[in-house]
């Protein structure tokens, strides 16, 4: 059981990285907060925590991780050492290998990006947060980002159809990854079991909850999309 759990989680962790690469296409030139804000969205929080305080999906559901709180007072919080945690990772041999090193993945702009991000966060986090919540902010929700979501985070499971055929189907059974052409859920069940999870619904935990992760507008964002998949 724990195996499956840490082989889905890291699963997860590969499809955290094809989602920023759809990000990464829209880069920006120079390093900004705003840029930072949407690599931290897309790359940290699964184990940091939106807040940084450590609450992320991978620690919450794995006993015995690390403590990832950005805010403890042990981890290093100037610029210079928060780039160097960035860019190495656990292969500094002062962190736990659990910690990516992220040097060969981002771009310059992007490690800036991001390491400026960080700093913000664990300064001022509601100054942070905010930003997070503005870049967010008027954004409808549409088919398109709904899209690449489910192509990053969902076809793992669900297939790249919807069919219910990913490639963990092949070890998630009884229940397997939901059918979704043959789902007819009205779009208010859909918001919460996406938002909460299999186990928030009273169905299924391998069906994982991404209410941290997503945003009101992705998430109505995916709900448009899953209806396209309906036959
Ligand atoms: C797969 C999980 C995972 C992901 C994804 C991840 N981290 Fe970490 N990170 C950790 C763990 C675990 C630690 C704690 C290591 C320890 O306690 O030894 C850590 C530690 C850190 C530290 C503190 C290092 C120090 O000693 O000062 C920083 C800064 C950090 N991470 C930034 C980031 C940033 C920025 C991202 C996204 C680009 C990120 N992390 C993505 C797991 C992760
Ligand atoms: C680790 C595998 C896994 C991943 C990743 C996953 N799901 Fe699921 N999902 C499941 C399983 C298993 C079920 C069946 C739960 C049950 O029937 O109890 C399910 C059920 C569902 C349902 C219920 C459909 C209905 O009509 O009742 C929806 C909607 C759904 N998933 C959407 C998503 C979306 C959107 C994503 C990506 C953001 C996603 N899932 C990612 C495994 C997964």
């Amino acid at each position: 059981m724990k195996l499956i759990i840490i082989g889905w989680v890291l699963l997860l962790v590969l499809g955290q990285a094809a989602a920023a690469a759809a990000t990464d296409r829209e880069s920006e030139a120079k390093p900004s907060l705003a840029y930072g804000a949407k690599i931290y969205q897309a790359r940290c929080v699964l184990c940091h925590g939106r807040e940084g305080y450590g609450d992320g999906m991978l620690p919450m559901s794995l006993k015995n991780y690390p403590d990832t709180n950005l805010h403890e007072p042990k981890f290093g919080k100037a610029l210079d050492e928060l780039r160097l945690s960035v860019i190495y990772g656990g292969s500094l041999g002062t962190m736990s290998a659990e910690m990516p090193p992220w040097g060969d993945e981002l771009t310059y702009t992007q490690v800036e990006s991001v390491t400026l991000f960080t700093k913000l966060l664990i300064d001022e986090p509601k100054k942070a947060i905010a930003m997070v919540d503005k870049t967010q902010a008027g954004t409808r929700p549409t088919e398109r980002v709904g899209r690449a979501i489910f192509k990053n985070y969902c076809s793992l499971c669900h297939g790249d159809n919807g069919e219910g055929d990913g490639k963990m189907a092949k070890i998630i059974k009884n229940p397997p990854p939901f059918n979704l052409t043959l789902s007819r859920a009205p779009d208010q069940y859909l918001m919460q079991i996406i938002s909460k999870g299999g186990a928030g619904m009273g169905r299924s935990p391998r069906m994982p909850p991404w209410g941290e992760q997503f945003s009101e507008t992705e998430i109505k964002s995916i709900i448009l999309f899953l209806k396209t998949l309906r036959r």
